[in-house]
C-alpha cells in the first residue's frame, strides 16, 4: 500500500492536552452541563441566553492562549508530505487543526469561531461574545444569530464528502474520541466495509476499541507523532 487513501477522525481527546476539556471524562463538560440544556435546538428556543453563554465561555477560553499540541502538528505535517489522498474529519469545534497547518479539516460538528443566521444560514466569523439581542448582520433581526455548532438532533455537516472518503478508504485512524456519538462512532465500520485497515489512537480503549484492527494507547501528543512517523 504505497499511497493509501487515508481518513483520520479526531475527537475531543486530541485537544485535551492543549487545555480544552473533553465531554465525557470525570471532569468533562457534560458532567457540569446537561446536553438537554445547552446543546439541542430545543434548549436554544427555550433559553437562548443560557446556550449563548455556554458557547461564549467556550469561545473565550479557546481564544485565551489555547494552542495546537504535538498531535495536531503531526497530522498537519503528515498531510503536507503525504502524496496520496488524506481526509481529516473532526468532531471538534475548535480551530486547532487549522492553526497547526491542516489544510481542510471537515468540521462535522461545526466551528466555534463562526456564527450563522438561523433564517438565511449565512455564516459570519466570530471571536467575541454573542448577546442574544444582537441584530443579525444579514437580516437585522435580533435573536437570529446562533452558534455554528451542530446540536444533538441536528444533521452533522459534510456527510457527502465523508461518505465518499470512507468508501475509498484504505487506512482509517480514529484519534481521541470515545465512540459514543453517531454517526462518527460508526465511521470505522464503514471504512472496514470498504476494506480499510482500522487504527485507534486514544488515551484508553474506547467503546469500540476491541473492534479496531490495531490500537495504541497513551496521550495524543505522544502517540500521534509516534504512529505517523511509522507511516512515512
Ligand atoms: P446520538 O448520539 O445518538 O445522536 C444524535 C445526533 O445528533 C447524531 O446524528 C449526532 O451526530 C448529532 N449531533 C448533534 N449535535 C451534536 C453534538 N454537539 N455532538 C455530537 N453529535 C451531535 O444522540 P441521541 O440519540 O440524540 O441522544 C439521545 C439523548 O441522549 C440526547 O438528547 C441527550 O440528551 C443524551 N446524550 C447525552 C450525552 C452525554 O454525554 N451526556 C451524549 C449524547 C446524548
Ligand atoms: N490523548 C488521547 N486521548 C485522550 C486524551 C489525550 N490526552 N485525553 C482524553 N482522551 C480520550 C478519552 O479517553 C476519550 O475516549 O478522548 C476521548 C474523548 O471522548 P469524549 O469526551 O466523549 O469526546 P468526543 O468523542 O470528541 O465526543 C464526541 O460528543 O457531545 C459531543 O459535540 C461533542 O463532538 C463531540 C462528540
Amino acid at each position: 500500500m504505497q499511497h493509501p487513501n487515508i481518513v483520520v477522525l479526531t475527537g475531543a481527546g486530541i485537544s485535551a492536552e492543549s487545555g480544552i476539556r473533553t465531554f465525557r471524562a470525570a471532569d468533562g463538560l457534560w458532567e457540569e452541563h446537561r446536553v438537554e440544556d445547552v446543546a439541542t435546538p430545543e434548549a436554544f428556543s427555550r433559553n437562548p441566553q443560557l446556550v449563548q453563554r455556554f458557547y461564549n465561555q467556550r469561545r473565550a477560553h479557546l481564544l485565551n492562549g489555547i494552542r495546537p499540541n504535538a498531535g495536531h502538528r503531526a497530522l498537519a505535517e503528515f498531510e503536507n508530505h503525504h502524496p496520496g489522498s488524506f481526509t481529516l474529519i473532526t468532531q471538534n469545534i475548535d480551530h486547532l487543526h487549522e492553526q497547526a497547518g491542516s489544510k481542510n479539516p471537515l468540521h462535522m460538528h461545526g466551528e466555534l469561531l463562526k456564527v450563522r443566521c438561523a433564517s438565511t444560514q449565512k455564516l459570519f466569523p466570530c471571536r467575541e461574545d454573542i448577546e442574544v439581542e444582537r441584530p443579525c448582520p444579514c437580516c437585522q433581526i435580533p435573536g437570529q444569530l446562533r452558534p455554528h455548532v451542530v446540536w444533538f438532533g441536528e444533521m452533522p455537516l459534510y456527510m457527502d464528502e465523508i461518505d465518499a472518503a470512507l468508501e475509498q478508504c484504505d487506512l482509517f485512524i480514529s484519534i481521541g474520541t470515545s465512540g459514543n456519538v453517531y454517526p462518527a462512532a460508526g465511521f470505522f465500520q464503514m471504512a472496514k466495509r470498504a476494506g480499510a485497515h482500522t487504527v485507534e489512537l486514544n488515551l484508553e480503549p474506547s467503546s469500540n476499541g476491541s473492534h479496531f484492527d490495531e490500537a495504541h494507547y497513551g496521550p495524543a501528543s505522544e502517540i500521534v507523532p509516534e504512529y505517523f512517523a511509522t507511516l512515512v
